[in-house]
């Protein structure tokens, strides 16, 4: 049998670095048409990806994908409120008077739908003032992550050629009005969220769908060297490959069904199939389920992915389209899989379209902790992906398709996390 490896199974080998881990260039792609500045994209999930989500992460050089759960006239509406936003990451900050009252600072925030103020004084920067939905903290001298972000790895927004925002919106396969209706209203890309696309009836009909829009199309989720071979042999113009089954953090898809390729093996799997068909470097893969943090992103780059999707990263953050949930003094958000029965329950509700293709539930609901403005998890990616690329000796992406992974034993995967600590 041949042997499917995660994450945690494959460490990064060390190599020499030409670079310092600042100058290490992370751009990315989502298609063949989309460079991203820093390769995240967020989860087209009903409890991550929405108009808030989307227009902040393209504007950090990322890219969302507003979720399906919804009428089509209300995934339109998303996609215009996204392209009609302000790209500037600075569209989220305003200035404020060291002297300034709070009342008015507020109702300017409010006025003008920021959720930051740089507090200036006749010295210059004193501080971030920050609003997390009804709650507001100062951070004096503190430099927040926008501010490090935008100074040391000067994101570029992710906009088209008339500079305005992208991004992208999922649909099913079988939904081509869908398809159609979003691309017409301006969506850059159109990704397919079915948990097994390689399925004759689907491919089929995913071939008439692409010929009916002029977005770009990425296909998924796929697992297989086979999935992608006959994937692209069926459908003309596939502009990404959404590769990984049963990874996700609230997935339950490989315990109800035993099935599953993780993340990183799906990787490698269409990495194998497009440089057979001499492809590869020119669809991107997009490394989608599971990923915690920057080392798993380093480690789906290096087996060959050129951007990461994730959804648990983002979930806890306030520009999730979530309300916050209070229990002691800890908060939360909710989060869920897009197969559970919540979310599959708001699916038949809103889309008439939509109908139960199977009737197992294949995804859990939870809380996540709340993690503020997504600009720090966004800034955490990309500052850990630096280093990861950096200690792999990759100036860019590329450079790190060349770079090794190595797999690791139960004792040495022990030994890398901490331990022996009393307290
Ligand atoms: P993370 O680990 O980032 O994974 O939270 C997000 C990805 O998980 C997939 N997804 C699901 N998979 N059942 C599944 O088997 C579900 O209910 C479900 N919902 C989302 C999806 O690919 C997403 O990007």
């Amino acid at each position: 049998m041949e042997e499917f490896l995660g994450f945690d199974d494959v460490v990064i080998v060390p190599g020499r670095s030409p670079v310092e881990p600042s100058s290490v260039d992370i751009t990315g792609q989502a298609t063949r048409n989309i460079v991203l500045s820093i390769p995240v994209i967020s989860s087209p999930m009903d409890t991550v990806t929405e108009w808030r989500m989307a227009a902040l992460i393209a504007r950090l050089g990322g890219l969302g994908v507003i979720h399906r759960n919804m009428s089509i006239e209300s995934q339109i509406d998303n996609i215009v409120r996204v392209k009609n936003s302000v790209p500037s990451i600075w569209s989220e900050i305003i200035k404020i008077g060291v002297d300034e009252r709070f009342d008015i600072v507020e109702l300017r925030m409010r006025e003008a739908g920021v959720d930051a103020g740089i507090v200036m004084s006749k010295q210059g920067f004193h501080g971030i003032f920050i609003r997390y939905g009804a709650d507001y903290e100062y951070w004096a001298n503190k430099v927040d992550s926008l501010v490090k972000l935008a100074s040391l790895i000067k994101p570029m927004p992710t906009i088209d050629e008339d500079g305005r925002l992208r991004v992208g919106a999922a649909i099913s396969p079988f939904d081509i009005e869908r398809a159609k209706r979003l691309s017409k209203a301006g969506v850059d890309v159109l990704v397919v969220d079915v948990a097994h696309l390689h399925n004759v009836n689907v491919l089929s009909s995913l071939r008439k769908l692409v010929r009916e829009v002029e977005a770009e199309v990425v296909a998924g989720n796929l697992g297989t060297r086979e999935g992608v071979l006959d994937t692209l042999a069926t459908v003309e113009d596939i502009a990404g490959l959404r590769m990984g089954i049963a990874s996700g953090s609230i997935c339950i898809t490989g315990e109800v069904s035993g099935t599953a390729v993780p993340t990183l093996t799906a990787v490698m799997k269409a990495r194998e199939a497009l440089q057979e068909i001499g492809l590869q470097g020119k669809i991107p893969i997009i490394a989608d389920g599971g990923i915690r943090n920057p080392g798993d992103a380093a480690k789906a780059i290096i087996a060959g992915a050129s951007s990461v999707m994730v959804g648990r990263v983002l979930a806890g953050a306030e520009e999730a389209p979530t309300p916050k949930v209070t229990i002691g003094d800890r908060v939360y958000k909710p989060y869920r899989g897009m197969a559970s029965r919540g979310a599959m329950e708001r699916r038949y509700a809103s889309d008439r379209y939509s109908k139960p293709s199977k009737a197992v539930v294949e995804g859990v609901e939870g809380l996540v902790p709340y993690s503020g403005s997504a600009v720090n998890s966004i800034a955490h990616m990309a500052f850990g992906l630096q280093a990861a690329l950096g200690y792999a000796g990759a100036a860019n992406l590329r450079e790190a398709w060349n770079s090794k992974l190595a797999r690791i034993t139960p004792s040495g995967s022990k030994e890398i996390k901490p331990h022996d600590l009393v307290i």
